[in-house]
């Protein structure tokens, strides 16, 4: 008898701290748009392997790569209303919220190489776009690298005049699609996960993206071209729910701070072999034609894209374009 109470209580003690104990773990889930071979997944990983540890399994992070729940646009919302606690949407997504000074990143030719765009993102300018964001419920932890933007198209693709009347696919920014049209093309908007079965059906062209976003989605599958014009630039904003984070316990949260402070310097220490890997397995592929544009050809692009600037700076501020530019000077326009 005194076996069986004590077998009884004993199970209802498991049966009330089996769900008690699961309602105390924190979750987080992290959304994002890409592959987890990429270096936007793999910072993604590396965060949750450290948060976990640090956290001693008060925090459990879950990822889902690749729009599985999301596509583009529809991320942050979700993210506002809580449905995801972390996002990592490129910079170019943070215009369509308002938030227009991140239109910046999206300027051709404005970063000349990765050590000027990190001291823009690591410094003043990079917590001064953050604080735009939160009026709109979202917090800024870090600056994720992904890399340089190259072109592809169906169409031999080598100077400015080459991409008259292509549709080329792009990210809902203004920015890029007065690029696109300083270049004579037709731009396109459309979600990332949308882009191959668009290029495989002649919906686009062309698009414009880094080789491992190219490479992990197959694009060189779809695309018989692609130029290495270096001339923009695709990062990301690590952001989570305000009210979220700001509701963590303070011990929870430094851990937290603590893991993506490192998870962002694996991520942005990968960026650039991620990429490189990407574009030699590309050529390695055979399936796409990738030439380098020799330095006339990038002056042409340079000087055609040159209006974007004049074209764009009410909209992203002049201020904050200045901001930048004084970091890129003397190599930027
Ligand atoms: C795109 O939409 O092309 C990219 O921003 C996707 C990404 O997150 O790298």
């Amino acid at each position: 008898m005194h076996k069986t109470l004590f077998g009884a209580l004993l199970a209802a003690a498991t049966l009330l701290s089996g769900p008690a104990a699961q309602a105390q773990q924190i979750v987080i889930k992290f959304s994002h748009v890409v592959a987890p071979d990429t270096p936007k997944g793999k910072g993604a990983e590396k965060f949750k392997e450290l948060a976990e540890k640090y956290t001693a399994g008060k925090v459990k992070v879950e990822i889902y790569p690749n729009s599985q729940l999301y596509k583009d646009k529809e991320e942050v919302e979700a993210l506002q209303l809580g449905a995801v606690q972390m996002l990592a949407p490129s910079l170019a997504k943070f215009g369509p919220m308002g938030a227009r000074a991140f239109e910046v990143f999206d300027l051709p030719y404005i970063f000349p190489n990765k050590e000027v765009l990190q001291k823009v993102t690591q410094g003043a300018v990079g917590k001064k776009l953050f604080e735009q964001l939160e009026s709109k419920g979202i917090k800024g932890l870090a600056y994720w690298d992904n890399g340089f933007k190259i072109m592809s198209a169906n169409t031999p693709i080598a100077k400015p005049a080459d991409f008259q009347g292509l549709k080329m696919r792009i990210q809902s920014s203004k920015v890029l699609e007065a690029q696109f049209r300083a270049l004579g093309a037709l731009p396109q908007v459309m979600a990332f996960s949308e882009v191959y079965q668009a290029m495989q059906t002649g919906v686009v062209d062309g698009s414009e993206n880094t080789p491992s976003n190219m490479y992990t989605q197959k694009h060189y599958e779809v695309q018989k071209y692609a130029l290495v014009t270096n001339h923009g630039y695709i990062g990301y904003a690590v952001i989570v729910n305000k009210p979220f984070w700001d509701g963590l316990p303070a011990d929870v949260r430094t851990q937290l701070d603590k893991a993506m402070a490192e998870a962002t310097v694996y991520a942005n220490s990968i960026s650039q072999s991620e990429n490189d890997d990407a574009l030699a397995e590309m050529k390695k592929s055979g399936r796409i034609d990738i030439r380098v544009p020799t330095a006339a050809e990038t002056a042409a692009f340079r000087k055609a894209l040159e209006p974007v600037y004049g074209e764009m700076s009410g909209r992203i501020g002049k201020d904050t374009i200045d901001m930048v530019l004084k970091e890129t000077k003397p190599t930027g326009l």
